[in-house]
């Protein structure tokens, strides 16, 4: 059966705003940020302590980091991507306890993405893994290009298994399944968190991540909602990419997952005329319209 609560880790400020050429000054990430935690968002992706030179956007985290201290937090957690002990370093400097390391399923985005093979990734973020549990922080993982990869096609079920557990066997608390360009379909899904349950993992640690390239995203949370998944990450209005991942388009919209929730009376949590309210003001930002079709279809409505 369904779950009658799901967690939405919500990611705007990281993935969302990671391939925007557009440059969003601090204060108005701030501003994001905070009126997603308003919303009713219990997890915000804040930024990425990765190299400024690979994502420019997000080059100013240590600011971003500065300007949330002072907050009220109230129990909101706001973790930061960190591909290495460089960007453990800096992201412990800031403050920071809560952190996301990313692996990628496959060769060729190891490569573009990390700038290291598939196997040689580990040795850059188990360490990182292992230094930031032995300072008592939470630590999640993601896996990317979970279903299909621009350069190599398909991705076997098993070598999505293989980087995931490497992961999981290093002691994060939750792990991330991406579908970084979008391309998975509901029976790849059950197939895959199957094959994770077949190697024992544990899918209450297991969260999806899903990109609507292909319109797939909101089938896809169903068919993990239906195998006990009980974490979707989602992107405000619906924004995102991956720079370095060819024809990645845009997450999950949170508005979209949200209605969906709605209707199948799945508890969440946050407020949609709120968050609504939140993506437009970002849109406007941006200077185009969300892609979401749950804005589109409540902005003026
Ligand atoms: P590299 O060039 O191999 O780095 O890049 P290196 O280890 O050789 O170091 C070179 C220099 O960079 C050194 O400086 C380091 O100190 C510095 P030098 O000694 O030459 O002066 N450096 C850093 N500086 C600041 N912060 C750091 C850092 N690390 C090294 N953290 C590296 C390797 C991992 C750094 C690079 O490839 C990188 O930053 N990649 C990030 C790419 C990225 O952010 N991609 C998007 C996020 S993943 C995603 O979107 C997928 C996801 O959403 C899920 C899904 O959809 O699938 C999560
Ligand atoms: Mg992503």
């Amino acid at each position: 059966g369904m779950p009658s609560a799901v967690r939405i880790f919500e990611v705007g400020p990281r993935d969302g705003l990671q391939n925007e050429s557009t440059v969003v000054d601090v204060q108005d990430k701030v501003a994001f940020i905070r009126r997603l935690r308003r919303a009713g968002l219990s997890a915000i992706e804040v930024t990425s302590f990765v190299h400024p030179r690979w994502v420019p956007q997000l080059a100013d985290a240590e600011e971003v980091i500065a300007a949330l201290a002072a907050d009220d937090h109230d129990g909101v957690t706001m973790p930061v991507l960190v591909p290495n002990e460089r960007g453990l370093d800096r992201a412990r400097t800031a403050g920071v306890r809560h952190i996301g390391v990313f692996a990628s399923a496959t060769e060729t985005f190891a490569q573009r993405n990390l700038n290291r093979s598939l196997d040689g990734q580990f040795d850059m973020i188990i360490p990182t893994v292992r230094a930031a549990l032995s300072e008592g922080m939470d630590v999640r993982g993601y896996v990317s290009m979970c279903f299909g990869d621009p350069w190599e096609g398909a991705v076997p079920l098993s070598q999505v298994v293989d980087a995931g557990m490497r992961l999981l066997d290093a002691g994060i608390s939750e792990l991330s399944l991406g579908d970084t360009i979008g391309v998975g379909t509901p029976g790849h899904v059950t197939a895959l968190l199957a094959a994770f349950a077949d190697a024992g993992a544990d899918l209450g640690r297991i969260a999806l991540h899903f990109h609507d390239t292909y319109g797939q995203a909101l089938s896809n949370v169903q068919a993990g909602l239906r195998a006990g998944v009980t974490t979707f990450d989602a992107s405000a209005g619906g924004l995102g990419g991956c720079p370095y991942a060819l024809s990645a388009t845009g997450n999950l919209a949170t508005e979209d997952l949200v209605w969906m929730l709605d209707g199948l009376g799945i508890r969440h949590g946050v407020d949609l005329g709120a968050l609504v309210e939140t993506s437009v003001w970002m849109a406007s930002r941006l200077g185009r319209p969300a892609p979401s079709r749950v804005v589109a279809a409540l902005d003026g409505g």
